[in-house]
């Protein structure tokens, strides 16, 4: 490191914590330090992580993959993990959760997001079709579980589903990077060759290593894949007929995953399945129960009928606008304090019994009437 960048990372060091000092904030009072650094530069922030969109891209036709130059308040992230990333879309702050795709080792400091966009994914397809490159985004730090160990496994089994693809294509890059020797297999499914993402790049690395073996598997045999249909236990056992002994990542769609980990449990191996899941799986619904009652937003003084929808949902219909953040109850951002009333957890169906707990918004439904302290 040269001198000149050692003094370059000393004063950035001093103005940091100079911006985040008690006299900083009494002298910004009372828009806060942000506000000022934000006049002269969008990028600045005495604390948060923001981020320059370096590039845009579209690997396919419904997505798109941002590339991140984030300002030196960012503390890097370990394949797997996510990021909340937070936009301003008509003067409203929304945030959604994305894995990181990089290798750990990319050299020029960027992080690279990939979001699929749904017909119905407000946040995505203002992605894909506002954003431009030199726009600023703001970040959260990487957290999750669901990461590849310092102490790198000996043989890896990747198991991915659509835009589950992106926490794994992260720990693919970062072991080729690394030069890793243990045997990798990469079993990816998607509806089409078309949409898969990072297809050119994925086909590039296994014929560059040869320790990496790529499975693709669509549900038509036309679309060119290894393997046909949807995932099955015979595909693993006759495609990889050692994933018993390899540590295994798996990112999909919840009911391809629900499939994955029954055979895993089937095998009693489940300590060697480490999982993420980004999309919200609906716990079945007693049939005989239907959406009534009411949901009471006390602080905010509204009232509206529950109409069976997460809270989350039914508090920004209500014109509300509580924290959130990944939207699937991985980030916590949306808890908030339930007064009175019953929810049912979307994602184990269970029914909460007391009154007076925290709840994460958007995984709880209410079970008749509710009141929130919003
Ligand atoms: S928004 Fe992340 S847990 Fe609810």
């Amino acid at each position: 490191m040269s001198a000149t960048t050692q003094t370059s990372g000393r004063f950035q060091q001093g103005l940091s914590r100079l911006l985040q000092s008690r006299v900083a904030e009494v002298l910004s009072y009372p828009h806060g330090v942000d506000r000022y650094l934000e006049v002269f530069n969008p990028l600045w922030s005495a604390t948060e992580v923001r981020a320059r969109v370096d590039a845009v891209q579209h690997l396919t036709a419904d997505s798109v993959t941002l590339t991140l130059k984030p300002n030196s308040n960012w503390e890097g992230f370990v394949p797997g993990q996510f990021v909340q990333l937070t936009v301003s879309i008509n003067g409203k702050r929304h945030t959604r959760c994305y894995s990181p795709a990089n290798s750990l080792h990319r050299k020029d400091g960027c992080i690279e997001l990939t979001a699929k966009t749904h017909a119905d994914g407000f946040v995505s397809r203002y992605l894909r079709d506002a954003v431009r490159v030199g726009d600023v985004v703001t970040l959260s730090p990487a957290g999750g579980e669901f990461a590849l160990p310092a102490q790198r496994p000996e043989r890896v089994l990747l198991i991915s589903g659509g835009s589950g693809i992106t926490p794994v294509m992260s720990m693919l890059r970062t072991l080729c990077d690394e030069g890793f020797k243990g045997e990798i297999t990469f079993l990816h499914y998607a509806n089409r060759a078309d949409d898969m993402i990072y297809a050119q790049e994925v086909a590039d690395i296994a014929s560059r290593h040869e320790n990496v073996t790529l499975l693709r598997a669509f549900p038509e045999k036309s679309e060119g894949g290894e393997l046909t249909g949807l995932f099955s236990s015979e595909h693993l056992f006759k495609s990889v007929p050692d994933f018993a002994q390899a540590t295994t990542f798996l990112c999909g769609p919840p009911p391809m995953m629900a499939v994955v980990e029954k055979v895993w449990e089937e095998q009693g191996i489940t300590d060697r399945l480490h999982k993420e899941q980004f999309t919200l799986a609906s716990a079945a619904v007693d049939e005989d129960e239907s959406a009534e009652g009411e949901v009471r937003f006390a602080r905010s003084e509204t009232l509206v009928t529950n109409d069976g929808k997460t809270l989350l949902e039914q508090a920004e219909a209500a014109g509300l606008n509580p924290e959130s953040g990944c939207r699937m109850g991985i980030c916590y951002s949306c808890t908030c304090k339930k007064t009175a009333g019953k929810v049912r957890d979307l994602r184990t169906g269970e029914i909460t019994s007391g009154d007076e707990e925290d709840i994460q918004l958007c995984v709880s439904v209410p079970v008749g009437t509710v009141t929130l302290d919003i």
